[in-house]
């Protein structure tokens, strides 16, 4: 008789313990330990790697490891490129994870498509070929060398890629694939690590990029183990909220670049179509000036952006007012609205305050509170604020506008785009930094935010 080794393992974190216990010490949830089964005694490996390829690692000297060429496969899709940091690394393994029905297929399928000239394998265990094919003739299909595969055994995976030896692997996920060398059911922590091992080993020995989809839990973390974000090389989330049309592609995690870039997706009848000019889509395009609409000249990433929010502030008529941000952290509102009510003297504790950042968002640039405070202070006053007018600064609990960050990447684009005015902090010119010269938008240095008041005439 085989003998079976169990264990418990937090469904939330991925931390293993000896025994059941009704709550997990690492992550603090409750009732998220499970048993698993962890392996029978007639364990079966799986031996994928070419001889001739197997690894033969031996302690070197840093000075004499050779870097070589250090290349990158051009993925066609600028956008996920640059969240990349410049293309696919050779051997790297990215995690995109996203909530369901967010597109994260879609983008993988689009990108294998584009990839011409590379062989590439994408291995699905959520849809069925006639699905793929489907989807691949919506976003119109290109590359020949493009296989399709739907199969979620690993040991039966690697026996199909050591037969067509693609040049670059998909994943689509990792909850659905299953190695025989361990018991648990797919999804499971133990599966998900061990699979993920595997195709890491993968990878990492025959110098194969491996895309991996990981599905999202409710409150924003890949399924599953946290773990796997240290096994990987790079972290991509895509989000975006469902109802709207526009994705972010956020790095979290990159071995190979900057996690400050960002890639902008719309979402389309025919897959998902870059979008080169962020500023253009965020704003709406209307020739009245309407009250309670600021734009702010934020950063998301390395990119400017200039993107409109709406604010309502309303009599509250029951009980305790309401306090609602779509795209915005609430509590960081309420910051924002106790120093208004502090700092400015607005009486905005007895009112109902919306806010909604265009575009279905998630904003998370500071810069974007001078925006904001303008908006409310346009909408408890009811008067509207010139749409010519950009506004960038971190507010502080003083009542006081902060110096941000790229001050001159924002005013340029505000230029660009032809707004009139912008508001920063009087800090980023400080000492020894003198405001550019030459400028057609017209620069207008703040220090506190009952300043602004005064200068939009509110
Ligand atoms: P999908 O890639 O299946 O999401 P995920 O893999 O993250 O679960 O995307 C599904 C959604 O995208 C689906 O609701 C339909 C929509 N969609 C379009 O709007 N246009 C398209 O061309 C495609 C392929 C999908
Ligand atoms: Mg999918």
């Amino acid at each position: 008789m085989a003998k079976i080794k169990t264990s418990f393992a937090c469904q939330s974190c991925g931390s293993v313990y000896p025994k059941w216990q009704g709550k997990c010490n690492a992550c603090g949830e409750w009732n998220t330990i499970v048993e698993e089964l962890i392996e029978k005694e007639d364990k079966q490996t799986i031996d994928w790697r070419d001889k001739d390829k197997q690894s033969n690692a031996k302690p070197k000297k840093l000075k004499d490891i050779e870097v070589g060429e250090t290349y990158r496969i051009d993925s066609g899709d600028s956008e996920l490129n640059r969240v990349l940091g410049g293309g696919i690394t050779p051997g790297s393994i990215v995690l995109m994870g996203g909530e369901p029905g967010i597109g994260k297929s879609t983008l993988l399928l689009q990108v294998a498509i584009q990839l011409k000239n590379w062989k590439v394998l994408y291995i699905s265990g959520e849809e069925s070929e006639k699905q793929i094919q489907q989807r691949a003739l919506r976003v119109g299909n290109k590359n020949e060398e493009c296989y399709i595969l739907t199969e979620t055994a690993t040991h039966k995976i690697f026996h199909y890629i050591k037969e067509l030896k693609p040049d670059i692997v998909i994943v689509d996920s990792i909850q659905t694939v299953h190695s025989r060398s361990i018991e648990a059911t797919p999804g499971s922590v133990s599966q998900i690590r061990e699979c993920t091992g595997e195709f890491q080993r993968f990878a990492k020995e025959t110098n194969t990029p491996v895309f991996l989809v990981g599905h999202i839990t409710k409150d924003g973390q890949i399924a599953g183990p946290k773990i796997l974000e240290h096994i990987v090389d790079t972290v991509l989330q895509f989000e975006g909220d469902r109802n709207h049309v526009y994705r972010i592609l956020r790095t979290i995690k990159n071995r190979f670049g900057s996690t400050a870039e960002l890639g902008l997706y719309e979402m389309q009848g025919h897959g998902l179509r870059i979008v080169d000019n962020p500023s253009e889509i965020l704003i709406t395009q209307k020739d009245e000036n309407l009250g309670g609409v600021a734009i702010a000249a934020t950063m998301e990433g390395m990119r400017p952006m200039l993107i409109e929010v709406q604010a309502l502030v309303s009599t509250a008529f029951y009980g305790t007012p309401q306090r609602s941000a779509t795209g915005f952290d609430t509590r960081r509102l309420n910051m924002l609205l106790a120093v208004l009510e502090k700092r400015v003297g607005l009486n905005i504790g007895t009112k109902d305050v919306f806010l909604n950042i265009a575009g279905g968002l998630r904003v998370e640039d500071p810069a974007i509170d001078l925006a904001i405070v303008a908006s409310l202070m346009s909408s408890y006053n009811d008067n509207a604020i010139d749409m010519k007018y950009a506004f960038a600064g971190e507010v502080g609990l003083s009542g006081e506008v902060r110096a941000v960050n790229r001050v001159e990447q924002r005013i340029q684009e505000a230029e660009k785009l032809g707004f009139e005015k912008i508001f920063v902090s009087k800090y980023n010119f400080g000492k020894g930094k003198s405001s550019p010269k030459n400028l057609k938008i017209q620069l207008v240095l703040v220090s506190k935010v009952y300043e602004l008041m005064k200068l939009l005439s509110l």
